[in-house]
Protein backbone atom coordinates (compact mmCIF):
# COMPACT_ATOMS: atom_id res chain seq x y z
CA UNK A 1 0.00 0.00 0.00
CA UNK A 2 1.19 3.78 -0.62
CA UNK A 3 1.21 6.08 1.66
CA UNK A 4 1.84 8.97 -0.36
CA UNK A 5 -0.46 11.76 1.61
CA UNK A 6 1.20 11.10 4.77
CA UNK A 7 5.23 12.10 2.83
CA UNK A 8 5.88 15.47 5.31
CA UNK A 9 7.96 17.01 2.68
CA UNK A 10 5.66 18.80 0.07
CA UNK A 11 3.93 20.54 3.54
CA UNK A 12 7.52 21.30 4.47
CA UNK A 13 7.94 22.49 1.13
CA UNK A 14 4.77 24.51 1.28
CA UNK A 15 5.65 26.22 4.31
CA UNK A 16 9.08 27.44 3.91
CA UNK A 17 7.52 28.70 0.10
CA UNK A 18 5.26 30.70 2.56
CA UNK A 19 7.78 31.74 4.76
CA UNK A 20 10.10 33.14 1.54
CA UNK A 21 7.40 34.62 0.25
CA UNK A 22 6.85 36.92 3.20
CA UNK A 23 10.48 37.73 3.88
CA UNK A 24 10.73 38.96 0.47
CA UNK A 25 7.43 40.86 0.91
CA UNK A 26 8.86 42.63 4.01
CA UNK A 27 12.07 43.42 2.38
CA UNK A 28 10.09 44.90 -0.67
CA UNK A 29 8.35 46.89 1.84
CA UNK A 30 11.20 49.89 2.07
CA UNK A 31 11.83 49.72 -1.39
CA UNK A 32 8.33 50.59 -2.62
CA UNK A 33 8.14 53.10 -0.07
CA UNK A 34 11.12 54.72 -1.39
CA UNK A 35 9.33 55.07 -4.84
CA UNK A 36 6.34 56.04 -3.48
CA UNK A 37 6.69 58.31 -1.28
CA UNK A 38 10.92 60.08 -2.14
CA UNK A 39 11.67 58.46 -5.43
CA UNK A 40 9.81 61.63 -6.97
CA UNK A 41 12.09 64.45 -5.56
CA UNK A 42 15.41 62.04 -5.40
CA UNK A 43 14.69 59.99 -7.84
CA UNK A 44 14.73 56.34 -8.47
CA UNK A 45 18.10 55.42 -8.55
CA UNK A 46 18.67 58.18 -5.60
CA UNK A 47 20.93 60.73 -7.55
CA UNK A 48 18.26 63.48 -6.52
CA UNK A 49 18.82 66.54 -8.62
CA UNK A 50 21.47 68.70 -7.41
CA UNK A 51 20.91 71.96 -10.00
CA UNK A 52 17.24 71.62 -7.86
CA UNK A 53 18.85 71.51 -4.20
CA UNK A 54 17.66 68.10 -3.96
CA UNK A 55 20.41 66.33 -2.99
CA UNK A 56 21.40 62.67 -3.78
CA UNK A 57 21.02 59.82 -1.29
CA UNK A 58 24.72 57.96 -2.29
CA UNK A 59 27.18 58.48 -0.06
CA UNK A 60 26.44 61.35 2.62
CA UNK A 61 23.82 60.01 4.63
CA UNK A 62 25.84 56.48 5.42
CA UNK A 63 28.40 59.20 7.21
CA UNK A 64 25.53 60.93 8.75
CA UNK A 65 24.19 57.74 10.80
CA UNK A 66 27.58 57.63 12.36
CA UNK A 67 26.74 59.86 14.58
CA UNK A 68 23.65 60.48 16.67
CA UNK A 69 23.05 64.44 15.33
CA UNK A 70 23.07 62.58 12.03
CA UNK A 71 20.62 59.62 12.82
CA UNK A 72 18.60 62.75 14.15
CA UNK A 73 19.02 64.63 10.86
CA UNK A 74 18.18 61.63 8.70
CA UNK A 75 14.39 61.40 10.44
CA UNK A 76 13.94 64.98 10.06
CA UNK A 77 14.49 66.59 7.09
CA UNK A 78 10.79 67.70 6.02
CA UNK A 79 10.58 64.52 2.94
CA UNK A 80 11.30 62.06 5.96
CA UNK A 81 9.43 63.92 8.85
CA UNK A 82 6.31 64.59 7.47
CA UNK A 83 5.86 62.04 5.27
CA UNK A 84 2.79 60.25 5.51
CA UNK A 85 4.74 57.00 6.69
CA UNK A 86 4.19 55.54 10.17
CA UNK A 87 7.11 55.46 12.64
CA UNK A 88 8.01 52.27 11.79
CA UNK A 89 7.88 52.31 7.84
CA UNK A 90 9.81 55.62 8.16
CA UNK A 91 12.43 53.50 9.65
CA UNK A 92 12.10 50.67 7.02
CA UNK A 93 12.47 53.00 3.99
CA UNK A 94 15.54 54.77 5.96
CA UNK A 95 17.56 51.45 6.42
CA UNK A 96 16.20 50.48 2.69
CA UNK A 97 18.32 53.97 1.38
CA UNK A 98 20.88 53.72 3.71
CA UNK A 99 21.68 50.13 2.47
CA UNK A 100 20.91 50.65 -0.87
CA UNK A 101 22.42 53.87 -1.70
CA UNK A 102 24.71 54.56 1.14
CA UNK A 103 26.09 51.06 2.00
CA UNK A 104 29.73 52.06 1.56
CA UNK A 105 30.01 54.84 3.72
CA UNK A 106 28.12 53.35 6.58
CA UNK A 107 29.81 53.00 9.82
CA UNK A 108 31.54 49.60 11.11
CA UNK A 109 28.87 48.11 13.39
CA UNK A 110 26.38 50.43 11.66
CA UNK A 111 22.58 49.56 13.75
CA UNK A 112 19.44 49.76 11.65
CA UNK A 113 16.37 52.50 12.24
CA UNK A 114 13.99 50.89 15.12
CA UNK A 115 10.84 52.18 14.77
CA UNK A 116 11.03 53.62 18.40
CA UNK A 117 14.58 55.27 17.42
CA UNK A 118 12.69 57.06 14.72
CA UNK A 119 9.36 57.94 16.73
CA UNK A 120 11.25 59.36 19.48
CA UNK A 121 13.92 61.52 16.89
CA UNK A 122 10.96 62.37 14.44
CA UNK A 123 9.11 64.04 16.99
CA UNK A 124 11.50 66.88 17.48
CA UNK A 125 10.52 69.50 14.44
CA UNK A 126 13.88 71.80 14.01
CA UNK A 127 12.66 74.86 12.86
CA UNK A 128 15.76 75.63 10.72
CA UNK A 129 17.07 72.10 9.38
CA UNK A 130 20.12 73.54 7.26
CA UNK A 131 21.49 74.53 11.12
CA UNK A 132 20.51 71.26 12.06
CA UNK A 133 22.82 69.93 8.77
CA UNK A 134 25.93 71.99 9.73
CA UNK A 135 25.68 71.11 13.17
CA UNK A 136 25.93 67.07 11.88
CA UNK A 137 28.85 68.60 9.27
CA UNK A 138 30.65 70.36 11.82
CA UNK A 139 30.75 67.27 14.22
CA UNK A 140 31.83 65.07 11.14
CA UNK A 141 34.25 67.54 10.35
CA UNK A 142 35.85 66.97 13.98
CA UNK A 143 36.04 63.76 13.19
CA UNK A 144 37.96 64.01 10.07
CA UNK A 145 34.83 63.63 8.02
CA UNK A 146 34.73 66.18 5.22
CA UNK A 147 31.68 66.41 3.48
CA UNK A 148 31.33 68.55 0.12
CA UNK A 149 28.14 69.18 -1.70
C1 LIG B 1 9.23 67.06 -2.19
C2 LIG B 1 10.54 66.56 -2.50
C3 LIG B 1 11.14 65.54 -1.55
C4 LIG B 1 10.61 64.35 -1.10
C5 LIG B 1 9.24 63.76 -1.44
C6 LIG B 1 11.60 63.74 -0.25
N1 LIG B 1 12.70 64.53 -0.17
FE1 LIG B 1 14.38 64.13 0.86
N2 LIG B 1 15.07 65.99 0.46
C7 LIG B 1 14.48 66.90 -0.40
C8 LIG B 1 15.25 68.13 -0.37
C9 LIG B 1 14.94 69.37 -1.19
C10 LIG B 1 16.31 67.92 0.51
C11 LIG B 1 17.40 68.93 0.89
C12 LIG B 1 16.89 70.02 1.76
C13 LIG B 1 16.55 69.55 3.08
O1 LIG B 1 17.49 69.13 3.82
O2 LIG B 1 15.37 69.56 3.40
C14 LIG B 1 16.16 66.57 1.02
C15 LIG B 1 17.03 65.97 1.93
C16 LIG B 1 17.01 64.64 2.26
C17 LIG B 1 18.04 63.96 3.02
C18 LIG B 1 19.30 64.59 3.57
C19 LIG B 1 20.38 64.47 2.54
C20 LIG B 1 21.50 65.42 2.78
O3 LIG B 1 22.60 65.17 2.26
O4 LIG B 1 21.32 66.43 3.46
C21 LIG B 1 17.66 62.67 3.14
C22 LIG B 1 18.42 61.54 3.83
C23 LIG B 1 16.39 62.53 2.47
N3 LIG B 1 16.03 63.75 1.94
C24 LIG B 1 15.68 61.36 2.38
C25 LIG B 1 14.37 61.30 1.92
C26 LIG B 1 13.53 60.13 2.03
C27 LIG B 1 13.97 58.80 2.64
C28 LIG B 1 12.32 60.47 1.50
C29 LIG B 1 11.07 59.62 1.44
C30 LIG B 1 10.54 59.15 2.69
C31 LIG B 1 12.43 61.84 1.03
N4 LIG B 1 13.68 62.30 1.30
C32 LIG B 1 11.42 62.52 0.38
C33 LIG B 1 13.35 66.69 -1.13
C34 LIG B 1 12.47 65.64 -0.94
Amino acid sequence: MKAQHSHPYPWLALLSLLAWGQLALATDFGRQNYLLNCAGCHLPDGNGSPPNDVPTLHGIPGLFASVPEGRAFLTQVPGVAYSALNDADVAEVLNWVLLNFSRDTLPAGFEQFTRDEVHRLRAVRPAEIFKVRDAVLATLAAKGIAIKY
